[in-house]
């Protein structure tokens, strides 16, 4: 039996995000409390009166609804409601890969479809976004990767960890390659909502060509992780093929989060969170640009277009996984590292927290960091 590839950030914070006094580990942005969303005192009678049964597996009516109308052409037949985007990418690359077929995998990433592709016994092949051309994938590698043996490209857009959207046309060009050896694509779009730069929504692949699959959730531009809610969009048929994965792992998610994301992703209620949302990264994004600022030559980072994460990159004589370890052993704040991604010497920092604590996460690591210059002079 081949080794097991662990999921190596996910145990990282499974271990410590709990126990830090700073974590700025997490990708999205402080979560919403359940009173922001239950707000009314008929929402709250209704929530009490919810019988706890099983809800519809493949998610309750009202939910699917909800979510095919974010998707241009969608109908709920085109929908799967999953428990998370954790568990979409799970039994998507199942249902459309099997053990010994080669996938393209847009680099770096969240890493759970690249690890499970090991963990399944696909073959798997990169394609790079470049930090010089301001994290905008390399095509032309994109293209030599890309061959009959292609099963699968996996991007994720907006991209945790650099926050880069793609431009249509490189959207274009992924789906021409895609269409030319009739590949699918799985699309983690998780961040979709939560732009910096622009109140545009991030565009989906979904629509854009027939092997689609898109995946989201409720975690990120939504921040409500903790009702884990995901969704999967694609062709119906393929959608029941999926759903007899979901069926053997959760059967379904839970009846409360089926009623709660539903209510989060209604009209009335959706434009609101999304706007929360942006107006974190905006005010958490400022936050840390002044502080990288604050440090000179030390860091620098390519701002990125989403989500409330940075990808910074440092100069110090110092290895990304020890720089975490020593920053959580000596000041008590959990940070990514740049190993967790194959690419040393960056980290992965967020700015999704409330200000305060953010600022003090941060001042936090500055005096880390001084402590690691004065060690060195
Ligand atoms: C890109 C991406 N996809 C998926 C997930 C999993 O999210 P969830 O299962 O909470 O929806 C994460 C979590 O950080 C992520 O960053």
């Amino acid at each position: 039996m081949s080794t097991f590839q662990p999921f190596e950030m996910e145990y990282l914070m499974s271990k410590w995000e709990q126990a830090v006094a700073y974590n700025l580990s997490e990708s999205g942005v402080h979560p919403v409390a359940l009173g922001e969303l239950v707000n009314a005192p008929t929402m709250i009678e209704e929530l009490l009166a919810t019988e706890l049964n099983y809800p519809e597996v493949n998610g309750t009516v009202e939910l699917r609804e909800n979510i095919a109308a974010l998707y241009p052409g969608a109908t709920p037949d085109n929908i799967l409601v999953t428990v998370g985007c954790a568990e979409a990418n799970y039994i998507s690359l199942q249902t459309v890969v099997a053990p010994g077929e080669e996938v393209a995998v847009m680099l770096p990433n969240y890493m759970q479809i690249w690890g499970l592709a090991h963990n399944f016994g696909l073959r798997v092949k990169s394609f790079h976004l470049r930090e010089d051309r301001g994290w905008s994938p390399d095509l032309d590698e994109l293209n030599e990767v890309v061959s009959e043996k292609t099963k699968l490209i996996a991007v994720c857009n907006p991209n945790n960890p650099t926050g880069y959207i793609l431009t249509e046309a490189e959207m274009d060009a992924i789906v021409t390659a895609a269409e030319r050896v009739g590949a699918w694509i799985i699309s983690d779009e998780v961040y979709s909502g939560a732009e910096q730069l622009t109140d545009a929504q991030t565009p989906s692949f979904w629509g854009r060509y027939d092997k689609v699959l898109a995946h989201n959730s409720l975690s990120k531009a939504y921040g409500l992780p903790g009702l884990r809610t995901g969704w999967i969009v694609g062709p119906p048929d393929t959608i029941g093929d999926v759903w007899r994965r979901h069926e053997y792992i959760t059967i379904a998610a839970t009846m409360l989060a089926n009623k709660l994301s539903a209510l989060a992703l209604s009209p009335e209620v959706r434009p609101r969170i999304i706007q929360r949302t942006r107006d974190y990264v905006r005010r958490g994004f400022s936050i840390l640009d002044d502080w990288l600022k604050g440090h000179g030559d030390t860091f620098s980072v390519v701002p990125p277009q989403a989500a409330a994460i940075a990808f910074v990159r440092y100069q110090l004589d110092i290895n990304s996984t020890e720089f975490i370890e020593r920053l959580r052993q000596e000041k008590s704040v959990l940070i990514v590292p740049g190993d967790h991604f194959g690419m040393d010497r960056y980290l992965r920092i967020s700015f999704g927290p409330p200000p305060d604590y953010l600022q003090t996460g941060l001042d936090r690591i500055g005096e880390f960091v001084v402590d690691l210059q004065r060690g060195a002079a």
